[in-house]
Parts: C-alpha cells; sequence; structure tokens
C-alpha cells in the first residue's frame, strides 16, 4: 500500500526545467557547441556537473576540472537569473491540488531533487512547508540515475521504498527509482520515458484514487 509520494521537482511541480534548459543553451552558444531540446532531455534529473559533461562529450570537448566549475558556476548564475521571474504562477497544473489531497490523508509527501536550488525554489512558490521531506543535491553524492537520493528520503520519510511511489518526468529519475524499488509514474509522454510504468501528462491527471490504486 502506498504510505508515501515523492516528487521531482524540475519539470513535475515547478516549470524550472525549462530555464535550466535555456541556460545550458545560453552557455553552449557561448562556447560555440550544439545543444539543442533532444540532448536537454537527457539531462533532466542529472546534476550540474554531469549534465555539463554530458554536454562537452557531445560535441568531443575536453576542458580541464577547474574549467568544468567556472562552466557550472556559470550556468548556475544564468539560472539564478532566470529563477527571478519565479513566482506561484510557475507552480504546474495539478500539483497544489495532488499535495492538498495526499496531506488530508495524510500520506507522506516528499521532494527529491538532484538541484543544489530546490529549497531556494520552493520557498519562492510557496510550497516550502508542505513537505515532510525534501532532499535536494546538497544531501547526496551520486545524482539520479542512482538510486542515493530516493533511499535516504525513504529512511527520512521513515517508509519502506516498496510502500513509496516516485512521480518524475527524467529518464535518469525513474532509472534511479526502479532501482531503488519504488513504484514510478512518469510525466511526459511514451517517447519521453520509454522505461516508466505509467505515464501522465501532468499531475492534473493524477488523482488521490489513482494514487490509493497503485
Ligand atoms: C534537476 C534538473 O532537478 O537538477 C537538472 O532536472 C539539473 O536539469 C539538476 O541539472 C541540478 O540542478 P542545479 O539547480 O543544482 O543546477
Ligand atoms: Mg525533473
Amino acid at each position: 500500500m502506498i504510505k508515501a509520494v515523492i516528487f521531482d521537482l524540475d519539470g513535475v511541480i515547478v516549470s524550472t526545467d525549462e530555464y535550466h534548459y535555456l541556460a545550458w543553451k545560453y552557455l553552449a552558444d557561448e562556447l560555440g557547441i550544439p545543444f539543442d531540446r533532444e540532448l536537454n532531455h537527457k539531462l533532466r534529473g542529472v546534476s550540474r556537473l554531469d549534465s555539463l559533461k554530458i554536454i562537452l562529450q557531445h560535441s568531443n570537448v575536453d576542458f580541464a576540472d577547474h574549467d568544468l566549475d567556472e562552466l557550472t558556476d556559470k550556468k548556475n548564475s544564468y539560472y539564478k537569473n532566470m529563477l527571478q521571474e519565479l513566482s506561484a504562477r510557475s507552480i504546474l497544473p495539478g500539483a497544489k491540488e495532488l499535495i492538498e489531497s495526499l496531506r488530508s490523508v495524510k500520506i507522506k509527501i516528499a521532494v527529491a531533487s538532484s538541484s543544489k536550488n530546490a529549497k531556494t525554489i520552493l520557498s519562492m512558490i510557496k510550497l516550502f512547508d508542505k513537505f515532510d521531506v525534501i532532499t535536494d543535491g546538497n544531501d547526496i553524492e551520486n545524482s539520479k540515475p542512482d538510486p542515493e537520493i530516493f533511499l535516504l528520503t525513504s529512511k527520512r520519510l521513515n517508509v519502506p521504498p516498496e510502500d513509496c511511489v516516485v512521480i518524475e518526468d527524467a529518464e535518469a529519475g525513474i532509472e534511479a527509482a526502479k532501482k531503488s524499488g519504488m513504484k514510478q509514474i512518469g510525466i511526459g509522454t511514451n517517447e519521453s520515458l520509454p522505461n516508466a510504468d505509467i505515464i501522465k501528462k501532468d499531475l492534473s491527471e493524477i488523482s488521490l484514487n489513482f494514487i490509493l490504486s497503485l
């Protein structure tokens, strides 16, 4: 029986996935290397540094470690500038309703995000106080597709993995949830998430009864 729902943040609860894309696109254009939405999809759920490595590898470009730090700092500053536009209006369809209905029946809820900006974002969209647990990129060594973030979240929630369901828009997140022994719901399409057990367009398609039936 489902006792906890673990939400990814970027692209599931809030539309920040578009800002991640735009910030990487800006950096790639500066470096004169190709970057498009298809490559961006591979970066969903992946840490900042690992994302940069994927972009550079795609163009067979090599940088020293200190340059990688400079480049990730640059991308993060572009991204944080964009975050200034964020407000409660950036919350994606169905998120608030699903969070409230889960809370009303005391199903535990958590955010498990690879982002080091997750807590800032949750405060900006005024959802910070809604969750029993928030685990983010500052708490883990290995980002999705490693299961570390979900296993840590399950421990903090005190709910075993088999009683948790993860809601994710990232291939890396679906893989991590599978490895951690949790059920998963993919937010996207069959093409964008070929490995997800269940696919929904957004959170407005997920009802409390649906969660209880899993
Ligand atoms: C994930 C995003 O939530 O966080 C990734 O899907 C992003 O695209 C990752 O790279 C790390 O985010 P941040 O905010 O720490 O750069
Ligand atoms: Mg995501």
